[in-house]
């Protein structure tokens, strides 16, 4: 029984670095430009951005700047509209997570 659970874990850790591995990919091609991880850049760092947001407030930002920027407190959004797909967005979103508490 130990075993199996085990080996299930042993399974799940490709999976969990593929994620991420994903989400690095999305932010090369698609945000990178105007975000950096930690420092400061056109737009907020991850690192800032996981600080406030949950995961369902960072989908929604990415799929429709333009609805809620206003929400978020900005006066008005340079963010482009990037129409991602929904397993671009979760993990995208979950990338952005992980740099929560990085400086
Ligand atoms: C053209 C530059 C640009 C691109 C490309 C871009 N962003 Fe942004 N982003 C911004 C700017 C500037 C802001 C600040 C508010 C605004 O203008 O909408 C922002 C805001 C955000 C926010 C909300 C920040 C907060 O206050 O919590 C999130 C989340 C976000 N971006 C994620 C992404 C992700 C993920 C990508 C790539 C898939 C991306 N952005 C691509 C410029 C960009």
């Amino acid at each position: 029984m130990k075993k199996a659970f085990l080996f299930v874990l042993l399974l799940c850790i490709p999976l969990l670095a593929n994620h991420q591995t994903e989400g690095k990919k999305v932010f090369e091609t698609y945000c990178w430009g105007c975000h950096h991880q930690t420092a400061m850049a056109f737009g907020p760092p991850f690192s800032q951005i996981a600080a406030k947001r949950t995961k369902a407030e960072i989908e929604a930002y990415i799929a429709s700047p333009k609805s809620m920027y206003k929400a978020f407190g900005y006066k008005r959004t340079v963010m482009t509209q990037l129409n991602l797909t929904p397993k671009e967005l979760d993990t995208i979103s979950d990338y952005i997570l992980s740099y929560k508490g990085k400086k």
